[in-house]
C-alpha cells in the first residue's frame, strides 16, 4: 500500500470505513479501490487448506481446490512436537502463498470439555500449556511465510449443540486457568495477525460484543493489536461489537451493517474515533499482508511427505501387551487385515476443516508394499458402509482371522458421526464393531486393533480381549503408510494422547451437564477439566493424558531443581534402554503442596520431545516462570505464586510420573491483605501480622479476666474463627470506646503500614 495508515484514515469517508468494516463477499475483504487499499483473501482451516472454487461459495460440502490434508488438532497435538508444528505451519504458509491464501482461519485451540465435542478433532488438546505451545509454533511458522494465522474460536466454544444461542456460564478462575489459557500463550508467544470470536455467548454476552473478553482481556491485559474476525454470521448486534472491539465482520457485504455504523456515528451511538481505531487495524492487517507478497521463492517442500511425517509423529500406540508389536517377519507369516478403514480409511472429520486432499495413503496398500513377498496379507470388510449388525460379515472375519498368524483390525467412529455442527452421541465404537473385535480376539490371541477417531474413545470390554491397540486418530493424507510403518516398526510410535481416553463417557467431569438448558450451560466441573479432574477424583482413566508407548524403553534420573531470581530451572536425564531409536515425550507437572485456594493436583507447564539412539542419554533442561506456579486469585483479580513448596513431577504421562523433587520457592508478588473477617490463623500465618496480633491480644489481656494464649489448643479450637470475633467473644471488658469493628480497622491499617515500610 502506498499510503500511510493516518493518511489513509483521513482521506476515507465515513461510508467506506463503515463498508470496510465487513467482508466482501465470503472469502475476502473489500478494498478501497480509490485509495489503493487492495482486498485481502482468506481460506479454511486447521489441518489443511479449504480454498473454493470461488469466493462466493461456502463449498462446506463438495470438493473444493486440491491442497495437502495434515493430521487433524487432536492427531497433531498428539505429537506433542512443536518443531513439527512449527514446520506444518510453515509449509501451510508457503502452499498457502502459491494458493492466493493471505489469511488461514487456524488453528483452533478450544479445550475439550467433554469428547462428545463435534469438533474436538479439530482442537488440540484438553490441556491449555499443550494447546498454547503447539499454536505458537503453528502460528509463527505460519506466520514466517507471509501468511497470517486466525486463532479460533475465542473463547469457551466447546460444544455445537446450539451454540448460536448458548451462554458457556464460567466463573472467572476457570476462565482464567483453563479456556483462556491458550490464546494468552498464543498472543504473547506468537501474535497471531488475527483472532476469531466464536458463536457462542460468554458469561450473558455474545463472544462477538463482549467487552469483558475482547477489551478488558485481550487489548488491555494482554496488549493484543490484531484484528479480531466474526466466526461466520457470529455478528448480532453491530454496533455492541465495534465497542467492544470487534474489528471484521465475516462474511460481508453485510450492507445493513455498513448503513448501521453511519447511523450510529450520525446519532453519536458510536464515536467515530472508535470506528477509527477498528478501521486503523483492518489497514494495517492488509498492509503485513501486501507487504509480505514479496518474491520470495517457492520453497522446495515435500507436502505429501511431510504429511506422512506429521501423521507418524501424531499416532499413539496405547497398548503392546507381550511386544505384540511391531509385526515380525522372522515369526509372522500371515496377517488377517480386518475391516473398511484399511482400504477406505477416515483421515479428517467433516465441516469448515475439510480439505480435498492431493492424495491419499491407503493403509492396505502400504501394508502389502512392506509386507511384500515375505508376510501373506488377507483381506475381509469387517462391517458394512452404515454400521447396521451383520453377523456374516464377523463370521467371514473370524475365519480369516483363524487362519492366519495374527489378525489386525481397523476400527472407529463412523464418519457421520464426528463434524462441525453436531456433537457425537457417544463414544463408544458402534456395536457391530465391538462384537466384530470381540469375535475375532476369541479365535486369534494376536489382534491388534487400529482405531481411528478425532476424539476419545471408550474401549472397555474389548480392549481387556486384544493385545495391541494402536490409536491412529484422523491424521490426514499420509496416515495410511504412517500406520503401516509403526505397524511394521519401520517407524517407533511417539505420540502421547493430549486428551484423556475414560472408562467410560460418564466418567467425564463435565457429564452432569452437558448441553444447556433455557440458553445457559454452566460450566460446574470449573478448572477440573481433562486429567486435573480425574486426578483429583482419584479416577483411573482407560489411558491417561500423556500416555503413549514406544518400542524403545527409556531411564529417567537425575532430576535437579534450582530457583534463581523468579525462574526456576528443571533438568534431568533420559536415556533410551531399549535397541531401537525411539522420541521420548518428557513432560513436566508442577504441584502446589501449600495453598489454601483448591487446586489441581498437577498441572502440566512444560514439555519436550527427545530424539534417541539406543543407549543414548540426554539432558533435558526446562525454565519456569513465576506465572508457571500461579493461579488465578479472583479477590485481587491477578496471577498468584504463593511462596511455599512446590513438587516439580517428571513423567511419561501425567499417570506415570518418573522422578519428583520438592523444592521451597520463592516469589515476590503475593497480595496480602486482611480483611475485617479474616481468621485467626490468616493473621498468625504472616509473621507482621502475627505480631501486631500479639500485640494487641496482649493490651486486650491486661484488661479481662478470661486471658487468651496463643497455644496450640487455642489455636487449634479458634483458628478458623475471626479475629475480630475472637476480640468480641474475649474482649467486652476492654471494648469500652471502641468497637470491634474499630479495633481490626486500627490492626489492618497498622499491617499495611508495616508491611510497606
Ligand atoms: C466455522 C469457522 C470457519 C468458518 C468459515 C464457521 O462455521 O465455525 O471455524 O472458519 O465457518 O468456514
Amino acid at each position: 500500500m502506498k499510503h500511510a495508515t493516518e493518511d489513509l484514515l483521513k482521506a476515507m469517508t465515513l461510508e467506506e470505513k463503515a463498508a470496510l468494516c465487513a467482508g466482501l463477499n465470503m472469502w475476502m475483504t473489500k478494498g478501497v479501490d480509490r485509495l489503493g487499499v487492495p482486498p485481502i483473501h482468506m481460506y479454511d482451516g486447521t489441518n489443511g487448506i479449504r480454498k473454493t472454487n470461488s469466493d462466493e461459495e461456502l463449498g462446506i460440502t463438495g470438493e473444493n481446490m486440491p491442497a495437502t490434508c495434515y493430521p487433524t488438532g487432536s492427531a497433531i497435538g498428539s505429537s506433542w512436537d512443536t518443531e513439527l508444528l512449527h514446520e506444518v505451519g510453515a509449509a501451510l504458509g508457503a502452499e498457502g502463498r502459491q494458493m492466493g491464501v493471505q489469511l488461514l482461519l487456524g488453528p483452533g485451540i478450544n479445550m475439550k470439555r467433554t469428547p462428545l465435542g463435534g469438533r474436538n478433532f479439530e482442537y488440540y488438546s484438553e490441556d491449555p500449556c499443550l494447546s498454547g505451545e503447539l499454536g505458537a509454533a503453528f502460528v509463527n511458522g505460519l506466520q514466517s511465510q507471509g501468511v497470517g494465522a486466525s486463532v479460533k474460536h475465542y473463547a469457551c466454544n466447546n460444544q455445537e449443540y446450539e451454540k448460536m444461542i448458548t451462554s458457556s456460564e464460567v466463573d472467572e478462575r476457570t476462565l482464567r486457568e483453563i479456556y483462556l489459557n491458550a490464546f494468552e500463550r498464543i498472543v504473547k508467544k506468537a501474535n497471531p495477525w488475527t483472532i476469531m470470536c466464536s458463536y457462542n455467548l460468554v458469561n450473558g454476552s455474545y463472544a462477538s460484543e463482549n467487552e469483558h473478553l475482547l477489551n478488558d482481556i485481550l487489548r488491555e491485559e494482554w496488549g493484543y493489536e490484531g484484528v479480531v474476525l466474526s466466526d461466520w454470521t457470529a455478528v448480532n448486534d453491530r454496533i455492541s461489537g465495534l465497542k467492544a472491539g470487534l474489528d471484521l465482520e465475516m462474511p460481508g457485504p453485510a450492507h445493513y451493517n455498513t448503513k448501521a455504523i453511519v447511523e450510529a456515528v450520525a446519532a453519536g451511538q458510536l464515536e467515530e474515533a472508535q470506528l477509527d481505531k477498528i478501521v486503523r487495524r483492518i489497514l494495517e492487517l492488509v498492509r503485513k499482508t501486501t507487504d509480505s507478497q514479496d518474491d520470495r521463492g517457492q520453497a522446495a517442500i515435500d507436502y505429501h511427505e511431510l504429511a506422512r511425517k506429521a501423521a507418524s509423529e501424531s499416532m499413539v500406540l496405547l497398548k503392546n501387551d507381550n511386544r505384540i508389536l511391531p509385526i515380525d517377519a522372522a515369526k509372522v507369516t500371515s496377517v488377517a487385515v480386518i475391516g473398511k478403514f484399511a482400504k477406505q480409511p477416515r483421515i479428517q472429520g467433516a465441516g469448515s476443516a475439510k480439505v480435498t486432499p492431493t492424495c491419499m495413503d491407503i493403509p492396505w496398500e502400504e501394508m502389502k508394499k512392506i509386507a511384500a513377498d515375505s508376510i501373506a496379507l488377507t483381506y475381509a470388510e469387517g462391517y458394512p458402509q452404515d454400521d447396521r449388525e451383520d453377523d456374516l460379515l464377523i463370521q467371514e472375519s473370524a475365519a480369516l482371522a483363524a487362519k492366519a498368524d495374527m489378525a489386525v483390525l481397523f476400527v472407529g467412529q463412523p464418519e457421520y458421526a464426528e463434524s462441525e455442527m453436531h456433537d457425537l452421541t457417544g463414544i463408544e465404537l458402534p456395536l457391530h464393531q465391538v462384537k466384530l473385535i470381540e469375535a475375532v480376539a476369541a479365535v486369534q490371541p494376536r489382534c491388534v486393533v487400529v482405531t481411528c477417531s478425532g476424539t476419545a474413545l471408550a474401549m472397555r470390554p474389548w480392549v481387556q480381549h486384544v493385545p495391541g491397540v494402536l490409536h491412529s486418530w484422523l491424521a490426514g493424507q499420509g496416515s495410511g503408510k504412517a500406520i503401516a510403518d509403526i505397524l511394521f516398526g519401520r517407524v517407533n510410535p511417539s505420540g502421547k494422547l493430549s486428551e484423556t481416553f475414560p472408562v467410560k463417557l460418564s466418567d467425564n467431569p463435565s457429564h452432569m451437564r452437558l448441553r444447556g438448558e433455557n440458553g445457559k450451560l454452566y460450566y460446574r466441573e470449573g478448572m477440573f477439566v481433562g486429567y486435573r479432574y480425574y486426578d483429583r477424583k482419584e479416577l483411573a482413566p482407560q489411558f491417561p493424558f500423556g500416555h503413549g508407548l514406544s518400542y524403545a524403553r527409556f531411564a529417567y534420573s537425575n532430576l535437579k531443581a534450582v530457583q534463581h531470581s523468579g525462574q526456576v530451572t528443571v533438568t534431568c536425564s533420559v536415556e533410551n534402554t531399549g535397541d531401537v531409536f525411539g522420541k521420548e515425550v518428557v513432560q513436566l507437572y508442577v504441584h502446589d503442596e501449600e495453598c489454601k485456594w483448591v487446586r489441581p493436583e498437577k498441572e502440566l507447564k512444560a514439555f519436550a520431545k527427545l530424539a534417541l539412539e539406543p543407549g543414548e542419554k540426554k539432558e533435558v533442561r526446562f525454565v519456569l516462570e513465576e506465572r508457571d506456579f500461579a493461579y488465578y486469585n479472583t479477590k485481587y483479580n491477578k496471577w498468584v505464586a504463593e511462596t511455599g513448596y512446590f513438587q516439580l513431577m517428571i513423567g511419561s504421562s501425567s499417570r506415570d510420573i518418573r522422578i519428583c523433587e520438592r523444592l521451597h520457592c520463592h516469589f515476590g508478588n503475593e497480595e496480602i491483605s486482611f480483611h475485617k473477617f479474616s481468621l485467626l490463623s490468616d493473621w498468625l500465618s504472616h509473621p507482621i501480622a502475627r505480631a501486631i496480633l500479639e500485640s494487641c491480644l496482649e493490651e486486650m489481656n491486661a484488661h479481662v479476666s478470661d486471658k487468651i494464649r496463643l497455644d496450640d489448643e487455642f489455636i487449634g479450637f479458634w483458628g478458623d474463627f475471626p479475629a475480630i470475633k475472637i476480640i468480641q467473644m474475649f474482649g467486652q471488658s476492654w471494648l469500652i470506646d471502641r468497637s470491634p469493628d474499630q479495633v481490626m480497622e486500627q490492626l489492618i491499617q497498622k499491617f499495611d503500614r508495616e508491611r510497606h515500610a
